[in-house]
């Protein structure tokens, strides 16, 4: 039985037609589920002044990003090239947070220019911004707060061994370079790691922000960065966004009254906003069956979706083309010249060649974290939007990947 964990439809328009439309494989993404991800976190966090910056990284193809402005969300960007596709999508300078890591002053400076807020992440470029900007230009200071927390050790940032963020123990020489060059600190951020569950490690981050605020006297927002889990198994417990939302208010309008002002609170999801709201829509190749398994081999793989491999992660599969067919046992790998298991040991509706998988939660960290492996091809990538498909990137071409390189003549 198809069931509502594995639509058939997105929005009336059959995830087959797409198929049918634009080919395999595909990305689809649902932009109600989106709009209505950064409604639940404005419901849940309605007793305070909150700001979404979508962590563009997840997915970043500008039209998502369209869909995210209309919600009333802003960005958040790594990278000078997240920020330009921020600009792109129509977000004003002031609607984007830059959160650099190890990155070269210019690319900073090259920000400043730009007008977005900037988050620095550690002492030597916080010293060269002071030298080089005094309180000309606010900054956010991102602070490591030594709390172990994410899905696995890959995506947990915010511990001791982590490369982000200036630790709250060099809190007395972040204070020194900001008196010794004036500087203007209006915002604080602390981001811990992805898929977490408990509503505690974003209430152990926000005290660390509280205390150290009580140095900072200019302070616009604190920023308790993203992370919430969402479910990837049937029956997973994803992060109970209003249960966050009661407890960290609460907490927050106690610190502003101590504080002496009301701050704004920002949040920067990744997930939450769109994993569940991606699909991507394989073909079957070859149904092949050996002394051990039944292996479904599909028109995709960890060149598009690097998640199972990289980080052991669960994605639900099912069978598009037979929904209601007897459930049989498949392991679901790709064509990519290496061991590239999608989901493994999974009861799916019997499979034969020609059938489209579909392949749950790929709307954060799956084509953007795409590669052309194996000089192997990116898919296109369709929204469907007031109940219709529309193409947001082309499938790629051989001429693209051979477009950059130049060929010696030998
Ligand atoms: N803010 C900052 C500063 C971040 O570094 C990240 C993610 C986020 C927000 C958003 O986190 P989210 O809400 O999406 O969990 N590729 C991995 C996840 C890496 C996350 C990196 N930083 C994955 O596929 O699980």
């Amino acid at each position: 039985m198809p069931t509502p964990q594995d639509p058939t439809e997105i929005q009336g328009v059959t995830l087959q037609s797409i198929a049918e439309q634009f080919g395999t494989p595909v990305f689809v993404y649902d932009g109600d589920k989106i709009t209505s991800q950064i409604q639940a976190l404005q419901d849940a966090f309605s007793g305070v002044m909150l700001k979404i910056k979508y962590a563009t990284k997840a997915l970043s193809n500008i039209s998502i990003l369209k869909v995210v402005k209309s919600a009333g969300a802003g960005v958040d960007a790594v990278s000078i090239e997240e920020v330009r596709l921020g600009l792109l999508a129509g977000f004003l300078p002031t609607e984007i947070m830059y959160t650099p890591n190890c990155v070269g002053f210019e690319e900073v400076q090259e920000a400043v220019d730009l007008g977005v807020t900037i988050n620095l992440d550690n002492l030597p470029v916080l010293a060269q911004f002071g030298q080089t900007y005094g309180n000309s230009v606010p900054v956010c200071i991102r602070i490591n707060p030594h709390i172990m927390a994410g899905g696995n050790a890959k995506i947990s940032v915010g511990h001791i061994h982590s490369k982000f963020g200036i630790s709250i123990h060099q809190l007395d020489e972040i204070l020194n370079i900001v008196s010794q060059y004036g500087m203007l600190i209006t915002g604080l951020h602390v981001h811990t790691g992805s898929d977490i569950l408990d509503a505690e490690v974003f209430l152990r981050g926000g005290n660390v922000l509280f205390d150290a605020a009580m140095k900072f006297p200019d302070l616009k927002f604190l920023d308790f960065g993203g992370g919430f889990k969402v479910g990837y198994k049937p029956d997973d417990i994803a992060t109970d966004v209003f249960q966050v939302g009661k407890k960290v208010t609460e907490a927050f309008q106690e610190f502003c009254k101590k504080y002496g002002r009301e701050l704004e609170l920002w949040l920067e999801p990744g997930k939450f906003l769109v994993s569940e709201a991606g699909y991507l829509i394989v073909k079957t190749n070859v149904v092949k069956q050996t002394p051990q398994l039944t292996f479904i081999g599909v028109d995709s793989g960890l060149n598009h979706l690097i998640r199972p491999m990289l980080y052991d992660a669960y994605h639900g599969v099912y069978n598009l083309s037979n929904p209601e067919g007897k459930l049989k046992p498949y392991n679901v790998v790709g064509y990519i010249c290496e061991t590239d298991t999608l989901a493994a040991d999974r009861l799916i509706g019997e499979v034969k060649t020609g059938d489209l998988i579909v392949i749950k939660n790929a709307g954060a960290y799956g084509f953007s974290m795409a590669s052309n492996y194996n000089s192997r091809l990116r898919p296109a990538e369709v929204l469907v939007w007031k109940e219709k498909a529309h193409l947001i990137r082309k499938r790629e071409e051989f001429k693209d990947l051979i477009n950059n390189q130049i060929v010696l003549e030998l």
